[in-house]
């Protein structure tokens, strides 16, 4: 480029510059040390002594015209900043303030009621150990029980602490159950505790299943407690939970490794008081729940001695608590992010 045409472009260039970066860019471009007139500085060791001193006066003379025009420049936008005035009026954006989530609210509600009758709240760890998911709750390896938790195994980290220690494979825990062995393995006797928590199951998604769901687990231990006591505790939990004070409890057989006798609870149907509906599939009865009587094996894992121990057990799913007292007809609607969800809660 000539210098009549650097000065041209760099002019109309300069005033289209927007903001102080767009500038700073120019300045480079043209003043910069591969910049235009730098280059044309540098070609003056190819010309004649007549010619080098002609364009070298005038390109210094540019250089003096560019700095003036960029600072001019300079001080219009930053002038543009500083008075740049400020509509006070203008609405301010307002803040949002969430709410909690369905199942915080439902956990809470059931914290309540179990604290009410004088049961401690518990937590445990969300990555398990096999020993605690399923060994110390009676489950062996090569059990056929295993196959009623599709699991989530960890792949092996050897330079994770937990590993090295205990030396034993890893999970996401598939049920709440293994809090009970760690409770049991740090606390005496009398025991009374809940414990919510997320579990995780690594089977497909539907309407009443996810891989990842919120359980609660309750143990009630003394010396003497008995499947009456369940019976009483779990009927009184129920009725405060649907504020229904004649809601029916109804336990049958059922299986679980950790529990003998394994019980199955079913509560009479809140929505239609037994004359059926949709939700109980005209039965009038609704499954809530796995429970049972401790099982010897599951004391001796955590050196307790069954003569003289025992007590009762239950597991319950708190999106089915959520989904049975407000009639959620899809337990993925609850991760969903869906705000239209959320916010009826
Ligand atoms: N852990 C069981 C499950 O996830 C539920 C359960 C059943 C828990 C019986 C208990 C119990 O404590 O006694 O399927």
């Amino acid at each position: 480029m000539t210098i009549e045409e650097i000065k041209k472009i760099a002019k109309e260039e300069i005033a289209k510059a927007e903001n102080l970066i767009e500038l700073d860019q120019l300045k480079i471009k043209y003043l910069g040390r591969n910049g235009y007139l730098t280059d044309v500085l540098k070609s003056l060791k190819d010309l004649a002594i007549e010619e080098k001193r002609k364009i070298g006066s005038e390109a210094n003379a540019l250089r003096q015209k560019l700095e003036e025009i960029f600072n001019e420049r300079k001080n219009a936008l930053v002038r543009n900043i500083e008075y740049k005035p400020i509509d006070i009026s203008i609405p301010g954006k307002k803040k949002e303030i969430g709410h909690i989530h369905p199942i915080s609210k439902i956990q809470e509600q059931i914290e309540d009621i179990f604290s009410s009758m004088g049961f401690t709240i518990a937590e445990g760890p969300e990555i398990e150990t096999e020993f605690y998911n399923f060994d110390a709750l009676n489950i062996p390896a090569n059990h056929p029980a295993r196959d009623m938790w599709d699991t989530f195994w960890l792949k092996p980290n050897p330079k994770a602490p937990t590993q090295q220690i205990e030396n034993q494979k890893l999970l996401l825990r598939t049920h709440t159950s293994p809090v009970q062995i760690h409770y049991m393995e740090n606390h005496q006797l009398p025991i009374r505790m809940i414990c919510p928590g997320k579990c995780f199951r690594y089977e497909a998604s539907d309407a009443s299943h996810d891989f990842q769901f919120y359980q609660f687990e309750g143990l009630m231990i003394d010396k003497d407690t008995s499947l009456a006591n369940f019976k009483f505790v779990i009927s009184a939990f129920f009725k405060r939970f649907f504020n229904k004070k004649d809601l029916k409890v109804r336990i049958i057989p059922s299986y679980f490794p950790f529990v003998e006798p394994g019980l199955e609870v079913d509560i009479s149907c809140p929505r239609c008081n037994q004359k059926g509906c949709p939700l109980c599939k005209n039965t009038g009865w609704i499954e809530v729940a796995g429970a049972g009587m401790v099982h010897p094996e599951v004391f001796k894992a955590v050196g307790y001695n069954p003569k003289y121990v025992q007590g009762f057990a239950f597991g319950f799913g708190i999106e089915r608590m959520a989904m049975i007292k407000h009639n959620i007809p899809d337990i993925r609607l609850f991760n969903s992010g869906d705000l239209r969800f959320i916010k009826q809660f």
